[in-house]
């Protein structure tokens, strides 16, 4: 598996809606972080779903080498 592309190293806070899904660019290479553009297309990634259950503020990995999944662990930080 080749390496995502590092969009940021710091994460995208963005407000959710409960009940939404929202497709977050996994190859990092979308022109709309931390969403999904389609530009993965050719490439081994695809988008991870996210499913908000509240309203609130998610912080989506902008860096992709989380290992939590779409949010940021701090992970960043070593890169
Ligand atoms: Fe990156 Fe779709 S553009 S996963
Ligand atoms: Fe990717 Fe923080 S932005 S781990």
């Amino acid at each position: 598996m080749s390496a995502p592309v590092i969009a940021q190293k710091s994460p995208y806070a963005v407000e959710v809606e409960a009940g939404k899904s929202y497709w977050w660019c996994a190859c990092g290479k979308s022109a709309s972080q931390p969403f999904c553009d389609g530009s993965h297309k050719g490439t081994e990634f695809s988008p991870i779903e996210y499913q908000a259950d509240k309203d609130g503020t998610v912080y989506f990995c902008g860096c992709k080498h989380s290992k939590n999944g779409v949010q940021c662990d701090g992970s960043h930080s070593k890169l």
